[in-house]
């Protein structure tokens, strides 16, 4: 079994996110025998999309990003809340990534992702709460990685969460016991 493992929280120590995505890349290794290609955003970011990039149309580094999800059965993805969306170096790494013609097309029928067959957890970390009530509507962040990841075929998204980590020590803990069993249920 093949994951590709991302990284995306700005802080390494006390990232929640990093820690739940490794907690599942450890958890999925004991299953099965792994083989794991590692990419922290943060230590080595993807630079952003450039015109020059774009119209080259030799873009070697979306051909190597794009073989490493290729290559994957799965993604672990770790990506905290940052203003209300995804950090910018993931960001950086889906506009990589998101190349008509190669990770989806455009049919009579709509769009079509291509890069099927592949399963991807989210590791998410939030200060707040929005799987619920009114914030809802301002979750840019699980809906958009969804979303996107959709789009390119992968379906089977799975979303281990801890949220409301900023809301004191209480729903703290709570949080991480439920990203906790979240885990051990895979
Ligand atoms: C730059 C920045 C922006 C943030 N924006 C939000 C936000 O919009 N909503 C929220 O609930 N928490 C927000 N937070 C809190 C993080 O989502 C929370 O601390 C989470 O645990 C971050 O994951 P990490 O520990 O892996 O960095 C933000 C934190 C940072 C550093």
């Amino acid at each position: 079994m093949k994951i590709l493992h991302l990284d995306s929280g700005l802080f390494v120590e006390q990232s929640i996110s990093r820690k739940i995505s490794r907690e599942i890349v450890a958890h999925l290794s004991q299953q099965k025998p792994t083989q794991v290609i590692y990419r922290d955003l943060v230590s080595e970011p993807i630079p952003h999309l450039s015109a020059e990039t774009l119209m080259a149309n030799n873009d070697e580094l979306a051909t190597t990003l794009i073989a490493e999800i290729k290559d994957a059965d799965i993604l672990v993805i770790g990506a905290p809340m940052y203003n209300f969306t995804i950090p910018t170096q993931l960001k950086a790494w889906l506009d990589r990534v998101l190349k008509a013609g190669v990770t989806f097309r455009y049919t009579e029928q709509g769009p079509e992702g291509l890069l099927t067959g592949k399963t991807a957890y989210i590791a998410s970390g939030r200060g707040g709460k929005f799987s619920s009530g009114e914030q809802i509507s301002l979750d840019h962040q699980e809906t958009y990685l969804q979303q996107v990841l959709a789009f390119i075929g992968i379906t089977d998204v799975h979303i281990i969460r801890a949220e409301g980590v900023a809301m004191g020590d209480e729903p703290r803990q709570q949080a991480l016991t439920a990203a906790k069993e979240a885990i051990a249920a895979i």
